[in-house]
């Protein structure tokens, strides 16, 4: 039996007024299909939100709920009601689980529950589902902003660690208070150590998971998973994740905090300071010894979904639970050859994979094998695969 959601519903998400999805037994890969605009990845994103953090959008939650055709042309328009909610059968290890979110006031904090009692903290979701996304936003993932890649690495550390979200959060949030007190000439010392205390030990936590999980990788990238697939070298660049090659987690939280204090002046008059919030990492295409940032588009892709795969396999061999995948737009940049290969290795994978795409065609490889369903104007329908 493979892991995954085996019922969905929506309410009053985005185009979605009120959607109820049922999966197939055994939980085959899902694909769906429409035009621009139908709703396909609306789908996705729901899903998305049945794992910790802010869902593939990093959207603001009360931008979520259903709006008006009125509302959808005002760009700032809050809704009357920006409440909306997702509820998900899920099949797990342990059986099926029933896990909720939603928002229900317009505090941006999602309520979560997880077989009918309320969860404390989001990172409750990641023990019932673990999720990892690709999206055409990622297409130039290793070009563009370095806050994507981190936020992307970031992202698999949390399928492993569920936990790892709120580190993040909370160091982010110590980071801006440190900053905004600087710049606003506030020096009250008691106040700079504490955060200073909490962003080093934040910043040692987050660089250690990083290095963990590309050294994790690392060992599953050396195996294809692909055909015609190339092999992916990661590489982690970060100054506290550095100073970590060489001393003890100790050691780097102290070295950290004292170069916060030292920087206080210089923060003060404007500057900045690096730290696992200005880290990066680089990808090697192996065989042709060329940076990702320098490969096609294909390639590129072909890359990312074999960090993803490798990904796959870590957690299936170090959890024994592999991570439903949602793979948006999967078809576009990969010739067929490679889409197809890549289409039945994830038909092999032992959780549900949801896929999405304009035209049906593509898939066709997985024709009996999948569960294909028409997305048009927010309505959802099985499909006849002739
Ligand atoms: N809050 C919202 N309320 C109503 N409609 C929305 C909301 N947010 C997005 N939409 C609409 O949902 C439609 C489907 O979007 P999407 O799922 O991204 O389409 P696609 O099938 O191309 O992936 C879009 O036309 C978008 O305008
Ligand atoms: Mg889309």
């Amino acid at each position: 039996m493979r892991l995954g959601i085996q019922e969905l519903r929506l309410h009053h998400f985005r185009c979605y007024e009120s959607l109820s999805l049922i999966m197939g037994t055994g939980l085959p890969p899902v694909v769906l299909t429409g035009g621009n605009g139908a709703g396909k990845t609306n789908i996705l994103e729901a899903i998305s939100f049945l794992v910790p953090g802010r869902g593939l959008r990093q959207a603001r939650l009360s931008d979520i709920a259903t709006k008006t055709p009125e509302e959808m042309q005002m760009l700032d328009a809050v809704s009357e009601d920006t409440s909306w909610a997702i509820s998900a059968k899920v099949q797990t290890q342990d059986g099926l689980v029933q896990v909720g979110t939603g928002l229900v006031d317009k505090m941006e904090r999602r309520q979560i529950r997880i077989d009918g009692e309320n969860a404390k903290t989001q990172s409750e979701l990641g023990n019932v589902l673990s999720a990892i996304w690709i999206t055409p936003a990622q297409d130039r993932l290793f070009c563009g902003d370095p806050a994507a890649r981190r936020r992307f690495l970031d992202r698999l550390v949390q399928a492993f660690d569920s936990g790892h979200a709120t580190v993040c959060s909370d160091y982010s949030y110590a980071l801006k208070q440190w900053n905004n007190l600087l710049h606003e000439g506030r020096h009250d010392p008691s106040w700079l150590n504490a955060l200073e205390e909490q962003i080093a030990a934040g910043a040692v936590a987050i660089a250690a998971a990083r290095r963990d999980i590309v050294a994790r990788l690392q060992t599953f990238l050396k195996t294809k998973e692909v055909d015609g697939f190339p092999t992916a070298v990661i590489s982690l660049s970060g100054m506290v994740e550095e100073w970590l090659n060489d001393l003890a987690a100790i050691d780097v939280e102290d070295k950290y905090r004292e170069k916060l204090k030292s920087s206080r002046h210089l923060v003060a008059d404007g500057g900045s300071i690096g730290g696992v919030h200005t880290s990066d990492f680089s990808v090697l295409h192996a065989q042709k010894a060329m940076d990702a940032s320098l490969c096609s588009s294909g390639e590129q892709k072909a890359l990312l979904y074999s960090i993803v795969l490798a990904q796959t396999k870590a957690q299936m061999q170090e959890k024994g639970q592999c991570p439903i995948l949602l793979l948006d737009e999967l078809a576009a940049h990969f010739d067929a050859k490679r889409r197809d290969a890549l289409l039945e290795r994830l038909n092999n994978l032992p959780a549900q994979v949801w896929m999405t795409g304009t035209d049906a065609e593509p898939f066709n490889t997985l024709a009996g094998k999948a569960e294909f369903f028409n997305v048009e104007n927010a309505t959802v329908r099985l499909a006849k695969v002739a």
